[in-house]
């Protein structure tokens, strides 16, 4: 049973999902999809503004679509698709264009930290600024209203484009009365700072991510990489302090974490012995979806099949939304 609620999201094409994207973001994601109506496509229009790349932008677009069937995403309620794969898209853009005040698009984070990095480098203001990215709202709002949804699960950041979304419907509804429901923005429960390698925010600018799918040796590699502090295996550890815990007790369960916490108070255990735990509980649970993934990268045309599928079900709601709003604003 699905409830009526429709949910929508579009992930970028720009990097393989580590593992803070996926405890962050893609798992809750996955869990939304067993209970509700549920779209999400690659925005693979949306990473044209900063990847001039195609074979990149297709890469990352098998990878991420991969990665989301392999972890178990619900494909019974969800059409997976690719943005670009519906031309419905690049005419609800345009026709959203034209009820968009300039200033609102001023007004982004993404466009106004631009503006203000180039400010303080004294370079001119829209320098390296390409419409795509200026326009990156207006694309965002019509991904959001072509297929009526209800909930967009977002990161922080990700929230005004949600309320510029909000704003241009009811912009468009106050001229040419009721047509687009207005969204809301769902922002992930925050599950904690998810350290990365050096102890910091696991993130890619950082390089210090380990990736959620990756080889078993790579993953071990990676692990045994985490930074600790010099204390000797005899001596007691503040589990709460450290990485190899904080990561630990996102994928163990609550005897698991409770028994390795005791582990780090009690002493005799080398930050050595901790990491193989650690390698070793991530291993066990990813293990079964990362054959699953190789399966699916090395045969991409069961990736583009379902794409496919994805696209099928998402064009038949955008079609419909799509025609209303050319009546209105045509005739
Ligand atoms: N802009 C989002 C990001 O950078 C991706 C995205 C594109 C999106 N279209 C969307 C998210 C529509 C939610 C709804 O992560």
């Amino acid at each position: 049973m699905t409830d009526e609620k429709i949910v929508l999201t579009g992930i970028k094409p720009t990097g393989i999902p580590h593992i803070g994207n996926y405890l962050g973001a893609l798992k809750s994601l996955i869990d939304m999809s067993q209970k509700y109506k549920t779209f999400i496509f690659i925005a693979d229009l949306h990473a044209l503004n900063s990847i001039h790349d195609a074979r990149e932008i297709k890469q990352h677009t098998y990878e991420i679509a991969a990665l989301m069937i392999a972890m178990g995403l619900n494909l019974d309620n969800t059409a997976l698709f690719r943005q670009s794969d519906i031309n419905e898209i690049y005419q609800l853009t345009e026709f959203l264009m034209n009820v968009t005040p300039k200033g609102l698009m001023n007004r982004a984070h993404s466009y106004k930290a631009m503006v203000e990095k180039n400010t303080e480098s004294g370079v001119d203001i829209d320098s390296g600024i390409n419409m795509g990215l200026y326009t990156y709202p207006i694309l965002m709002a019509a991904d959001i209203l072509l297929y009526n949804s209800d909930i967009v699960p977002v990161g922080k950041d990700q929230k005004q484009h949600v309320e510029f979304a909000r704003d241009i419907a009811g912009y468009f509804n106050n001229i040419y009365g009721e047509t687009f429901k207005l969204p809301e923005p769902v922002i992930g429960e925050d599950c904690g700072l998810i350290p990365g390698l050096d102890g910091r925010k696991m993130s890619k600018s950082y390089d210090n991510t380990i990736p959620l799918l990756c080889p078993r040796n790579e993953l071990k590699k990676k692990i045994m990489r985490i930074i600790t502090d010099s204390k000797a295996p005899e001596e007691s550890k503040n589990p709460d302090e450290s990485t190899i815990f904080l990561i630990y007790k996102l994928f163990a369960n609550t005897n698991e974490t409770a028994a390795l916490r005791k582990r780090f108070l009690d002493g005799g255990m080398g930050y050595g012995e901790a990491k193989t735990i650690l390698f070793e509980k991530i291993d066990s649970v990813l293990s079964e979806p990362r054959e699953r993934y190789e399966h699916l990268m090395a045969t991409p045309s069961e990736i583009d099949t379902i794409l496919n599928q994805g696209a099928q079900r998402a064009h038949i709601v955008a079609s419909k939304v799509l025609s209303k709003v050319k009546k209105k604003m045509l005739g």
